[in-house]
């Protein structure tokens, strides 16, 4: 078995996404472009992997940390191009010679570990270096992969090429393999004679053919390799992300009306028979169970929903919604950090946020949790088969029981205790002929 290292270069913000966050930490379905990158490594099975970070780039060694925790974290002076990166990595390169070294960039989040396992495959077979290539529709800023026959003899990149590279469709996708043995003589042959005067990366290729090397390219589908510059690119990417995401929701046995108006994280999970209506939208941290429908315009995230329940028109599941069986969200509903059990039913204009509402309770429209004091949050426990009127407002910290009843338009500060009718409101006084009294008057 080959031992492999992955080097991942994720230094600087990216000029052209304008933005103050490191390009690397884009979300694409709610996680990082590293975030992507790391998780492709880990199902490859690489033995290592080091992170080239820019100075200062705390968000971005935040995310690595979560992600890869034993991975190594290399920092880049200053941003002087991407064998400079991979240099700033020397001291992985030189920890332990690995057979294997690959070279991965941060904003190609796309990268699969199929793709990974083939570069390591041409190197098992004696290439010294090997590149992923692709053949986008538009080549337009990618560097040119010049070939002859099977070999790879330049890399050129857009602004130092003449007119004739630049008609070559087939271009560097940014993932490269170096053998262990040679990778770092080659890595400091690299001078930084551009047109941007930066140490490129891509000149690996022309060193080891010069040296007589084998040096190869792989074709990868484009979707595969897209590199991330600019906004336009990163919404494209999220696009080849949600058209991937819903073409596997629908192959697994769910229902999806209009699916292009269905938008997916990365890890949102469906079971069987689960029917998405138009226009929802998943944040990270959701499970869907079977038999689940989800109405039109529903917003989820960080949400558990069981087998059988319906949510939504318009429902807002926040982080911490526990869904019960069979239990019904409805329209204008919001709910937080709250279990709703089994059969449980809250189906309009309500806010459940730090509670739990035990089966088969029903709470009124527009009956709220008031959880917080403007300084702490508080919880709210409503018992089973209990009834929550309408317009109710449930002071928390506060206990319903089971079968209590809330009568509607009550402001409730005090526990309720099982079986219990609660007013908290106003007795009404009919003040008979009133009415017309005053009509007259005025
Ligand atoms: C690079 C390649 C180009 C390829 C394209 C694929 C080079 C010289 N060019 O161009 O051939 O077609 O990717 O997407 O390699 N980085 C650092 N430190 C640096 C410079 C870059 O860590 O000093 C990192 C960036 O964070 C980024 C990656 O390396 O994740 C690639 O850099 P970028 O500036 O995006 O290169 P491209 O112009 O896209
Ligand atoms: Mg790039």
């Amino acid at each position: 078995m080959r031992s492999s290292l992955a080097v991942v270069l994720a230094a600087g913000e990216g000029k052209r996404m304008k933005s103050n966050l490191p390009k690397v930490m884009h979300p694409i379905g709610g996680l990082s472009m590293i975030g992507h990158v790391l998780k492709a490594l880990q199902t490859a099975k690489v033995d290592r992997i080091a992170v080239v970070v820019g100075p200062g780039d705390d968000k971005v060694a935040k995310a690595v940390a979560a992600h890869a925790r034993t991975a190594t974290m290399h920092v880049q002076a200053e941003r002087r191009g991407t064998a400079d990166a991979v240099r700033a990595a020397r001291d992985a390169l030189l920890a332990k010679r690995a057979d294997d070294v690959l070279v991965v960039f941060g904003d190609t989040p796309f990268v699969s570990a199929a793709a990974i396992s083939s570069l390591r495959e041409k190197l098992a077979t004696g290439a010294s270096v090997v590149v992923g290539g692709m053949r986008p529709d538009n080549p337009h800023g990618y560097g040119r992969l010049i070939m002859q026959g099977d070999q790879l003899t330049a890399i050129r990149e857009e602004r130092d090429a003449s007119a004739a590279e630049r008609k070559i469709g087939f271009v560097n996708g940014g993932l490269m393999g170096l053998a262990g043995e040679t990778a770092l003589s080659i890595l400091d042959a690299i001078e930084n004679k551009n047109d941007q005067k930066e140490f490129y990366l891509t000149d690996a290729a022309e060193i080891a053919h010069r040296r007589g090397l084998k040096v190869a390219a792989i074709e990868f589908p484009a979707d595969d390799v897209i590199g991330i510059n600019d906004r336009a690119q990163l919404a494209a990417a999220e696009q080849v992300f949600q058209e991937r995401r819903r073409t596997e929701a629908m192959a697994a046995g769910a229902t999806l009306i209009a699916s292009e108006t269905v938008f997916f994280a990365h890890d949102t999970t469906l079971g069987q028979d689960v029917v998405i209506e138009p226009n929802v939208v998943f944040g990270p941290g959701v499970t869907v169970a079977d038999n689940v429908t989800i109405r039109a315009f529903s917003h989820i995230e960080g949400a558990s929903i069981s087998p059988g329940a319906i949510i939504g028109p318009f429902a807002r599941l926040r982080p911490g919604a526990k869904i019960g069986e069979n239990a019904h969200i409805g329209n204008f509903v919001e709910i937080k950090a709250a279990d709703v059990e089994e059969g449980a039913k809250i189906n309009h204009l309500a806010y459940i946020g730090d509670a739990r509402v035990g089966a088969k309770s029903n709470i009124g429209a527009g009956a709220i949790t008031c959880n917080y004091s403007g300084v702490s949050k508080y919880k709210t426990d409503i018992g089973r088969n209990a009834f929550i009127g309408s317009n109710s407002a449930l002071v928390a910290p506060v206990r319903i029981g089971d079968g209590a009843y809330v009568a509607s338009g009550s402001v409730i500060t005090e526990d309720v205790p099982s079986d219990a009718l609660a007013f908290g409101r106003a007795r009404q006084v009919n003040k008979l002929g009133r009415a017309a009294d005053k009509r007259k008057k005025e």
